[in-house]
């Protein structure tokens, strides 16, 4: 048998496949046996190669005419399904106009919500809420808040870089110098907002995640102030009383610097293994401002001092309803996101 006349078989059993095709499956299968890599148009197309010049054209010509002629009737065929089962779907539907729609309401991000209590707990103590550009300066981010230039931070594992030098900002800490750049002391701010760390992501780390930042700048401002505030905030906000506790930490824009923790909420610090038997929570760093912070932004250290914190947004929202995944708050994941 001729390339010719296998040909015309081909295209007489394709025709016939296509008619009694029922169904958007059954055509494609139609397009695998004909069309698809394994297919035996294909197969015949890609003989041609070695065919001898005259042929190659004969046969070439009618192979592409049946090609073309294939894929004009899978695409009629495919529309008269689509118009059928349309059909069928509408009759099978009756739609009553003077029904409500159910409509879907939006709701805030569990992430937004704490912020807006946490911003109404500080506002009601005289702060005010501070923003920023989550793309950031090298100096806003780290020089102004005397980060050496060797320090481990800066280190490019932690920072996504811009290609023109700039940062995404891997704290709100970088606030703090806008803040004190705009504003003249004595001031308050709190300043939430999202932070990008280039890191690997586990349950309680994600690259992208949320920090309140707060800042106090005045006359004689202690270690008192700061304890006093954070209680007065943290038992606002767990409505409850809160114990705290403060260890030595470092951090460079703060000294003396502290890892503020709370009594276990869920044991009362009796132990229990939420605060693995310890009873208490390690739930922010904070610190007096460092005097050398104060003078680059141009505030007379002199007169005036403050203390810093910075809250771990994520971390208090994961707290409040006990979720345990970070990862859960940028997935989209609406089965997620309908709980709140
Ligand atoms: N910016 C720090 C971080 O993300 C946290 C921090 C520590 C903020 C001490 C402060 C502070 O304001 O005083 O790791």
């Amino acid at each position: 048998m001729s390339l010719i006349q296998e040909i015309e078989l081909l295209q007489a059993e394709a025709s016939g496949e296509i008619l009694s095709a029922r169904s958007l499956a059954d055509l494609d299968l139609v397009r695998g046996k004909f069309l698809g890599k394994k297919g035996q148009l294909t197969a015949i197309l890609q003989s041609l190669k070695v065919l001898p010049p005259e042929e190659k054209r004969t046969v070439g010509q009618k192979a592409n005419e049946f090609r073309a002629e294939l894929e004009g009737q899978l695409l009629k065929i495919r529309e008269e399904i689509e118009d059928r089962e349309l059909q069928s779907k509408l009759s099978s539907h009756s739609i009553d106009a003077l029904q409500p729609r159910q409509l879907e309401t939006g709701r805030l991000h569990p992430i937004s919500r704490v912020q807006y209590e946490v911003e109404d707990i500080f506002t009601s103590m005289g702060f005010s809420i501070m923003d920023g550009p989550e793309v950031e300066t090298d100096e806003n981010n780290f020089g102004a808040l005397n980060f050496s230039d060797d320090h481990p931070a800066r280190d490019m594992q932690d920072t996504v870089w811009t290609e023109d030098g700039n940062l995404l900002r891997t704290h709100t800490s970088s606030i703090q110098v806008r803040a004190m750049r705009i504003l003249k002391p004595p001031f308050r701010i709190i300043a939430p907002g999202r932070c990008f760390r280039y890191e690997e992501t586990d349950a309680s780390h994600d690259n992208t995640f949320y920090q309140a930042e707060g800042m106090l700048v005045d006359r004689d401002v202690s270690v008192a102030h700061l304890i006093h505030v954070m209680k007065t905030f943290l038992s606002a906000f767990f409505e409850k009383e809160v114990r705290v506790r403060l260890r030595p930490g470092y951090f460079p824009f703060v000294e003396p610097g502290f890892e503020l923790d709370i009594n276990c909420l869920t044991c009362a610090g009796k132990g229990c293994p939420v605060c693995k038997h310890s009873g208490w929570l390690e739930l922010l760093p904070c610190g007096l401002v460092h005097p050398n912070v104060l003078k680059k932004s141009g505030i007379d250290t002199k007169i005036f001092s403050g203390f810093a914190f910075g809250m771990g947004l994520s971390r208090l929202v994961m707290m409040r309803y006990g979720i345990e995944d970070i990862r859960h708050f940028m997935s989209g994941n609406l089965r997620f996101l309908n709980q709140f």
